[in-house]
This record gives C-alpha cells, structure tokens and sequence, in this order.
C-alpha cells in the first residue's frame, strides 16, 4: 500500500484509481489529520506539492518509508536541492511510476509482518532497498579541443516533434558520411524501443565514467543504429543526468563524434540546461500552437549561443506559414529558421513501430535547416537567401 499526500482530492482519487490499475493500492491523504494509523503498513509515501516539511519528516519517521516528491512539471537544479533538504529521498515525474517507486518501497516479508519490528521502533530511517543512485563523479572539462558541433534540440512542450527531429538530423548528417552521436537526454523517451535496441547502456553511463576514453573505449557506451549513427539511450534517473554527467557527456561524444544531437527534455531539467549552455547551436521545435511557444523566450535566454526556431507539422499554406513565421520570430525575438510540413508518412512510421524517415520534402527541410542554422555547408546568409527563395521569408 502507498500512502498518496494530495491536497488536491480530485487529482489525489485520479491517481489513486490510476495505480490501481497497475496494481498498487493507495490510500489518498489530503490533511494531516488524515494520515492513517496503519501507516505502518505502507511501503512508501508520495507526496504532492505543498506539504509541511515537519508532516514529511514525522511520516518518514514514524513509519519508516521513503518519502518521494512526485513534480507536475520538471524540476530544477535548485528546486531539486530544496526538496531533498525539506526532506524528500527522491523527485519523481507525475504520474507516480509504481515501477520506479517499487525500489523506494519495502520489502514484501517485512510489509506483511503483523509484528512491529524493533528496527522501526528505535525509528530506523527509509530504507533504500535495491536502488541506488550512481554517484557523479565531479567532472573537470580538459582543455582539449572539441572536435564535433553540439546540437540542442529543445523546446518547451511535449510532442512537438523534438525526438522526431533530432532523428531526421541525425540520419540527415550520416548521410554526408559523419561521425554522428545522438544522445537521449529526455528521462521519458523511448528511442531504444523505436529503434529496436536493447538499452545495455544508456547515458546514466556518463555519471561514473573516465573523463577521458578512446574511441572503441567509447563506442561501448554507444549503440549502433541500423542508420550508421550512434545512440546513447535515456537512462533511469527519472530527472534524467546531473550536471557532470552532462558535461561528461557532452565532453566525450564531442571529442569522438563530427555531431552530437541532444535529443532534451520539454522542461528545465539541469541536463537541458547543460545542453542549452554546452551546445553550438540551439534549435528550438514549436508548432503553430501558441502553447508551444509563448514561453520560449526566457527559456533560451538560458543560454548564449545561436537559437533558431524550427516550427514543425505546418499545415497552413506557404504563404501563410510565412507570415505565422514572421510572426513568431518576433513575438519570441529568435529566428525562424525552418518549416516543417504535416508529414503523415513520419507518423506513419512510428505507429508501425520504424524509424521516422520522412518524405523528400521534410528530408529537404531538414537539410535547409542545417544549412540556415549554420551546422553544414556555407555561411548562414546564403542559407538565409535560400530561405527567402522559397518564398515564405518574405514579409
Ligand atoms: N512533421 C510531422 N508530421 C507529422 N507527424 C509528426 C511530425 N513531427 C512529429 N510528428 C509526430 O508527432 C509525435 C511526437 O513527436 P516527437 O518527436 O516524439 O515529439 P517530442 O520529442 O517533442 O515529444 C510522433 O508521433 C511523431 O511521429
Ligand atoms: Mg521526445
């Protein structure tokens, strides 16, 4: 049983109904007067936002469980540090993911023990029982040169295609015969199950390894595509990397690889930042969707280098997604430097469960945008003047 703290009793009896058909049972508290006295019988306690951090303590103590707090969105770096100080032994996404919760939560024998045992008695802490955190080691960046261009490919909403776009640049640069690395830095993607991969290594990897590797060295935290490009899948730290294993990251692919793709997270995750700051180029995805955009701008403020715009899944006419380009470039103050149609054949793909390749006109698109943010070929004016012939780039 999970003890479930939501102020909130509608959301609090939502979720409990949603663990309950994976099979956790909870039982919902939305006042401290509500904590049950068979508390002891719980195997963990999640917490919503708001509560008192004493309530956290005298729950964790009292009745011996981990206390996790389950964030509606992504937490940040300092948000993350304030949480364990009120308390917290974890961060979790919302919905609670009763799989990733199970190593927070006691063991069977002793939840179904009737006795109280002596250990909880004498107030033994939360147990961790088979799930522990890699320790980062802290990461000095040498002073030698990086050999790729680092690519972010961000945005501040989910599903905007991010995941679907770092793929078609990755593919789009192998083909110019390049060493190309991308790198799943979304704690919630799935890149490994759409490329059929196995994930024997994922980026959590970078928290523990040598600041330096040789290339066969590193290619055995990589995976192969079918593709000809590398993977390095999503981990299991549900906040996705810290900052030195980012950095690590970063630092290692980029001494190895011509590209790194970062493939980030829709929210200020410290590896998005990492990425955001490390990178050579930021392209932001968003759609016609005002929700996809109005909060860009602070967004990208977090870091300095170029930031591009790509607006994805256009439907609208030429002309007219011209103008809601311009549009948005200066609503945001960031350029716009591609358009990407509604492509029914990459979603297509993805249902039957094949990479997104995409038509020949989002192959071009993709290559126009390359070239616009500066990534390939000549100088961004030239591509600039490509853009411009294509028509929608004028006012
Ligand atoms: N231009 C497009 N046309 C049609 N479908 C698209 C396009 N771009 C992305 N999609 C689809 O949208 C969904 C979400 O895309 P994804 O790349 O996973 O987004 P994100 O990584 O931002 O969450 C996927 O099913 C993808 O196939
Ligand atoms: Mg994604």
């Amino acid at each position: 049983m999970w003890l479930l703290f939501d102020k909130d009793p509608v959301r609090g009896d939502r979720t409990r109904r949603y663990l309950e058909r994976q099979g956790v049972a909870a039982q919902v508290v939305t006042r401290e007067e509500e904590i049950p006295d068979n508390g002891r019988q719980a195997a963990v306690a999640v917490f919503m936002e708001g509560w008192n951090p004493a309530t956290v303590t005298r729950v964790k103590e009292t009745f011996g469980v981990a206390a996790l707090y389950c964030a509606l969105d992504g937490v940040t770096p300092e948000g993350y540090a304030e949480l364990s100080q009120a308390g917290y032994d974890d961060v979790i996404p919302y919905p609670p993911s009763p799989e990733y919760v199970r190593q927070w939560g006691r063991r069977a024998s002793e939840q179904a023990a009737d006795r109280v045992s002596l250990e909880s008695l004498v107030g033994a802490g939360p147990r961790k029982t088979s799930y522990t955190h890699l320790d980062t080691r802290p990461f000095a960046e040498k002073p030698t040169p990086r050999r790729a261009k680092v690519i972010a490919v961000t945005g501040i909403k989910g599903g905007v295609g991010k995941t679907t776009l770092s793929v078609l640049i990755a593919g789009a640069l192998m083909a110019k015969g390049r060493r190309v690395v991308l790198a799943e830095l979304d704690p919630q993607g799935n890149l490994s199950g759409l490329l059929k991969l196995d994930r024997v290594v994922t980026v959590d990897r970078f928290e523990t390894l040598p600041d330096a590797l040789s290339d066969p060295e590193l290619e055995q935290n990589m995976l192969r595509t079918e593709g000809g490009w590398w993977l390095i899948p999503k981990g299991e730290r549900p906040l996705g990397l810290s900052r030195d294993g980012a950095g690590r990251l970063i630092h290692l692919t980029g001494q190895y690889a011509d590209y790194v793709v970062l493939d980030t997270h829709a929210s200020r995750l410290v590896s998005t930042l990492v990425g955001l700051q490390e990178a050579d180029v930021v392209l932001a995805v968003t759609t016609a969707d005002r929700t996809t955009w109005t909060d860009l701008r602070p967004f990208l403020q977090a870091t300095d280098k170029p930031a591009y715009l790509v607006m994805n899944r256009v439907r609208e006419p030429r002309r007219r997604a011209g103008d809601v380009a311009l549009f948005l470039s200066r609503e945001t103050g960031y350029k716009v430097v591609g358009l990407v149609r509604e492509d029914a054949t990459l979603y297509e793909r993805v249902q039957q469960g094949l990479v997104p390749m995409g038509s020949r006109q989002t192959g071009d698109a993709v290559r126009a945008v390359l070239r616009a943010a500066g990534v390939t070929g000549g100088d961004s004016e030239a591509s600039v003047e490509h853009v411009k012939r294509k028509g929608w780039w004028k006012r």
